[in-house]
Formats: structure tokens, C-alpha cells, sequence
């Protein structure tokens, strides 16, 4: 069966790009319906739309010819996937809040497809806080982004985040959200980043984690369709296409996070969770004083690995660790699978540049053996992990014997 988009084109200058993406779309052979709002039609016209799609373009929530015909309720289920693109600040916001006072917004609040946002706006509307907000909430909402990328913005001179990706970077990620891979109906949760802990509002305990890995791994799992959880510690990274991310800062809050990420049938935990935290954090910022060296004391956080893989109905059918060492590291690999319960542990030895760098040497121990892979890019260690587990989950009893 072809696979059927609807296209929600924003008003900004993007737009023009948007004609590109109607084509890219159906070189795949999907079947694209486009809807445009009024700031949209000011960019680009319904016709130069209509023209590529072959068919009308929707733009009028209180049109009584277009309700009648197809209407914003058929518009927003009669489709595998929505894809806004350009997604403005204006229409994210009205998304994030549900509003729905016109034919784009109202499609996305009538839905229950998944939608991919690519968004596109000007650098400070972009990293302005309202944005952010509404990113977050949407983001925990399941609305799944692509981009926006660094680089030129149409006004002149000015640079930064918040051009739209390219129309070949969404048709990728609306690809892989549509995507019959072999994970799809799975559901996967994937930890990454370091955490941190607060020893009062402005300092905290953290590590070097950069999160590749684990961002490589998610995104690797949802290209071969599951449905992926990404629990992140504070990066640098944007979020994966077609992968939904929670952010969090510290381990208790990860744990929490994971949890609510249940039931699962797969979970990899990537992240450098802090094994400590200050008991107490302070509420007020500590000041230097003449009482000398404040202690910080000290206590053990919990292990979201272990405690996941304890033994019971909710646990995810396959669970995946990962362990940084530094000397015999198939030994201890093998004694963290025994102490935390896990299936399989993914051993990297952290005596070199691995953490932070672009590149990754590992071990898979399974319970049935441990393989070797070369030394290669986080991405392709991430596809190789990912084909594993695809293989494991769709054999008769996943990661047991
Ligand atoms: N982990 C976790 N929760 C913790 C600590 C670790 O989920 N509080 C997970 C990590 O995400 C990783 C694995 O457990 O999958 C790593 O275990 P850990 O005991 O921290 O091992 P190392 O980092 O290898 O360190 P050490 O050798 O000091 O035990």
C-alpha cells in the first residue's frame, strides 16, 4: 500500500522549499494531500502547490465547499503521517496550546497520526524561551522534529539555528516514521547523556557524556520503525527524527522518565548516569565564608539499569547495557550483566577518545557469546546494534535462551 502525507506548509520563507518536498515526497511513490494557511498562500501559491500534488489544495477551515468535500476531520485521519514544513513559531505555539482557528491547526488537534515538525524561523524566535517551552511540550507530546539546521538565514547578515532542514533531510525522516522495518509496533526507551546534580541552584556534579551514542542509537532504532523513548541528560544534540524526547537533568529524574516509558520491548541504556549525588542540595547558593572548605557529602543514586532489568511482568523483554572500562573489559562486562540483571552489555574500552569523540570500539556480550566489532563511526556501531536487536526481538524469545 502507498503510504499517504499530509503536508501542512507554514508561512515563512521556507515555504518555497516546501514545492521541492512535495516532489521528493512522491518520488517515494506516497501520496501527498496539501494543506496551506493563509500566511503560507503570501509565500508561496495554492496553485504552484496544487500543481505538483495534482490535485487541490486545502487552505480553508470555514470554507463551506472544502468542508463539505473532504473537511479538516477526513484531512487529518485520511493519512499515515502529517508533516509540517515549514513549522513557524506561530504554528507551533498554536499546536503546543491546541488551539485550532484554522484549517492547519485544527488538522493537527483533530489527528492521531504522527506528525513530524520541520521548523524554520529566525534565529532569536527560535531560541527565544516561548519557543522553547513550546518545543519541550510538544516534543513530550509525541510531535516528532527534524532540524532546524545552523547556517545563512534569509535575512541578510544574520546566521544561527533555525533554517528549515532540507527537503531530502525530512523525506528521510518522514520515511523512516513511516518505516514497516522490522522493529515497527516495538516499543524501545533509550537513555543517553550525562546526568547532573545539583550541590545548589548554580553548581552540580556531572561528566563528559556527549550523548552521540546514545542520540545515534535512537535514531538507528527508529529508522527500522520502533517507536523510541529518548531520555536525555542535557546535550548539544537535536532530537533524532521520528524519535520522542523526554529531557531531564538528574538521575532520579531519569529514572522516573524511563518508568513512565513502560511497557517496553526494548531498552538501551547509553546514558553516563552519575553514580553519586549530594545528599542535599542546597537552596541557596553555598558562599564562601570563614566555616573553610564546604564537604560535600554524598549518596548513591539509583541504577535505572538494574532496576528496570529486575525480574517481573513490566519488564522490557530485552534489556541492553552499556558498560565504559578501561582494562579487562569482556571481565567486568560480564560481571555487570550478572550484577544488574541485563541482557546483553555493550563494552567500550573509555581509555581513549571515545567519550565526546565521533568514533566507537565495542564488545556485545550476550549471554551466548561476545563479538568483536571493529573499531567504526557511533552511527554505524548504532545501525549494527539496532540490526541486532531487530534480530533478537523477532526470534522466539528475545535475549533469552
Ligand atoms: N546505569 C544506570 N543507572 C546508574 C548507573 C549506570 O542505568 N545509576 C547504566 C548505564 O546507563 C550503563 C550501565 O548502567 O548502561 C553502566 O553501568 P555502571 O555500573 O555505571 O558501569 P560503568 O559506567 O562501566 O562504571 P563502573 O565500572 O564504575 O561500575
Amino acid at each position: 500500500m502507498s503510504k499517504r502525507v499530509l503536508l501542512i506548509i507554514g508561512g515563512g520563507i521556507a515555504a518555497y522549499k516546501s514545492l521541492d518536498l512535495i516532489r521528493r515526497l512522491k518520488e517515494t511513490g506516497a501520496a501527498v494531500r496539501v494543506v496551506m494557511t493563509d500566511a503560507a498562500q503570501r509565500f508561496v501559491t495554492p496553485l504552484a502547490a496544487g500543481a505538483l500534488v495534482g490535485e487541490r489544495v486545502f487552505t480553508d477551515l470555514f470554507d463551506q465547499a472544502q468542508e463539505f468535500d473532504v473537511g479538516h476531520i477526513r484531512l487529518a485521519r485520511e493519512c499515515d503521517l502529517i508533516i509540517v514544513a515549514p513549522a513557524t513559531a506561530d504554528l507551533m505555539a498554536k499546536a503546543a496550546h491546541g488551539l485550532a482557528n484554522d484549517l492547519a491547526s485544527a488538522v493537527l488537534l483533530a489527528t492521531d497520526k504522527p506528525v513530524l515538525m520541520a521548523p524554520a524561523m529566525n534565529p532569536l524566535m527560535w531560541s527565544h524561551t516561548a519557543t522553547r517551552r513550546n518545543f519541550e511540550t510538544l516534543s513530550a507530546d509525541g510531535i516528532r522534529f527534524i532540524g532546524p539546521n545552523a547556517g545563512e538565514m534569509a535575512e541578510r547578515g544574520e546566521a544561527g539555528v533555525g533554517r528549515m532542514a532540507e527537503p531530502t533531510e525530512i523525506r528521510d525522516a518522514a520515511l523512516a516514521l513511516l518505516s514497516d522495518g522490522p522493529l515497527k509496533g516495538k516499543r524501545a526507551l533509550v537513555t543517553a547523556g550525562p546526568t547532573i546534580e545539583a550541590i545548589d541552584p548554580v553548581r552540580f556534579l556531572s561528566n563528559r557524556s556527549s550523548g552521540k551514542q546514545g542520540y545515534a542509537i535512537a535514531a538507528a532504532l527508529a529508522e527500522l520503525g520502533a517507536e523510541v523513548t529518548l531520555v536525555s541528560g542535557p546535550t548539544n544534540l537535536p532530537a533524532p527524527a521520528g524519535v520522542k524526547r523526554v529531557s531531564v537533568e538528574s538521575a532520579r529524574e531519569m529514572l522516573a522518565a524511563s518508568e513512565a516509558a513502560l511497557p517496553l520491548d526494548v531498552a538501551v541504556m547509553v546514558a553516563a548516569v552519575a553514580d553519586w549525588r549530594p545528599k542535599q542540595a542546597a537552596d541557596e547558593k553555598l558562599k564562601k565564608d570563614k566555616t573553610g572548605l564546604p564537604a560535600i557529602d554524598l549518596t548513591e543514586n539509583p541504577d535505572i539499569l538494574a532496576t528496570l532489568s529486575k525480574p517481573g511482568k513490566k519488564r522490557p523483554k530485552l534489556m541492553v547495557g552499556f558498560a565504559a572500562e578501561t582494562e579487562n573489559v569482556e571481565e567486568h562486562a560480564r560481571a555487570k550483566i550478572a550484577k544488574k540483571g541485563c541482557d546483553w552489555i555493550v563494552a567500550n574500552d573509555v581509555s581513549g577518545d571515545v567519550m565526546g569523540g565521533a568514533e566507537n570500539q565495542v564488545l556485545l556480550i550476550t549471554k551466548d557469546g561476545v563479538q568483536s566489532w571493529p573499531r567504526m563511526a557511533k552511527e554505524a556501531v548504532a545501525r549494527k546494534l539496532a540490526a541486532e536487536i531487530a534480530a533478537a526481538l523477532t526470534a522466539k524469545a528475545p535475549g533469552r535462551k
